[in-house]
């Protein structure tokens, strides 16, 4: 399969839903304003083509379960506005334009990430559709676990806390595993219960999403050292002027890559119980390590 379309086609549904779903408007305009300015600014649209792929890998249809995925894109996209505040990584640039405090200043970049993270909730406990209540709670329960104190919002407060600090192993796989790893896993999984699977195929995908989210964030950190800001549509260098711990601080470039190629080996091997249906969640595991964004 050719990845690079099967990613553009699933990012495409995702961005037409989003603008479909904020085409209604509201007050305050400028909130609005303000939250449709990062959410439709582009983006990979990771997080919901993980659900979607994960979903299909169960044998179910992924249109079915778009505005389940795509409220993944609102929590992460509420985490990107908070984290390029100037009280955490004070980054001018993200998405190609300038963030979202340097366009509508601080308190509405703050409360437009408090309204995405509270919409998606609002968005995934929607019974109209086809999908089990049942299930729809156990994805709600999920998300939320992945995306708070134990999960995202734990992970960002180390990397905070540990900026300045000596890199140590145990503190970066915490930070990594948490602020990234735990909403990619989530994501993964919210296919596979959506799906409703069985224990054994929830057991793959979690360790697939496991090994992919620090896969992904490790990558993101050699992107930051190696990768060209223009591509990436946010400034590099970020991390050195910050002294955050990431992976090439305490292992340099190239041992972060093996590490990362090893982590997609193990995501990969995960999925030795799925039939042909599980390709492009095979096929974005390798991804991950080629992306320059
Ligand atoms: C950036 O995430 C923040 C991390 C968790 C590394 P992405 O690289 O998925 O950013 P977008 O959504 O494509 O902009
Ligand atoms: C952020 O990690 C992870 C989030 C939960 C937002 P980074 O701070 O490395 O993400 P970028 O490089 O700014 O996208
Ligand atoms: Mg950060
Ligand atoms: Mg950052
Ligand atoms: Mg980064």
């Amino acid at each position: 399969m050719d990845i690079k379309s099967y990613l553009k086609e699933r990012g495409g549904l995702v961005n037409s839903f989003l603008s479909s779903y904020f085409d209604k408007p509201f007050l305050p305009a400028v909130l609005r304003e303000s939250m449709r300015y990062s959410l439709l600014a582009g983006g990979k649209r990771l997080r919901p083509i993980l659900a979607m792929a994960s979903y299909e890998a169960c044998g179910k249809n992924p249109a079915d379960i778009i505005q389940y995925a795509s409220a993944l894109e609102l929590i992460h996209t509420y985490s990107l506005i908070h984290d390029d505040l100037p009280a955490m990584d004070n980054d001018d640039m993200r998405r190609g334009k300038p963030t979202n405090h340097k366009v509508y200043g601080e308190a509405i970049a703050i409360l437009a990430g408090d309204g995405l993270l509270t919409e998606a909730f609002f968005m995934l406990l929607d019974t109209s559709g086809s999908v089990s209540k049942e299930s729809l709670i156990e994805a709600a329960r999920e998300v939320a676990l992945a995306a708070g104190v134990h999960g995202m919002v734990g992970g960002q407060a180390q990397d905070i806390i540990s900026e300045n600090s000596e890199p140590e192993a145990q503190a970066l796989q915490f930070i990594h595993k948490h602020k990234t790893g735990a909403l990619i896993t989530a994501s993964v999984k919210l296919g596979g219960i959506l799906a409703e699977a069985d224990k054994n195929t929830l057991d793959a995908l979690t360790s697939y999403g496991e090994n992919l989210g620090v896969a992904f964030q490790i990558v993101d950190d050699i992107l930051d050292v190696s990768g060209d800001a223009s591509v990436l549509g946010k400034p590099t260098g970020s991390d050195e002027k910050k002294k955050k711990m990431t992976y090439p601080s305490l292992y340099g470039i190239d041992l972060s890559m093996k590490k990362a190629e090893e982590l997609i080996t193990n995501a990969i091997d995960a999925l030795d119980i799925f039939s042909e249906n599980a390709e492009p969640l095979r096929e974005i595991a390798k991804y991950i390590l080629k992306r320059r964004h």
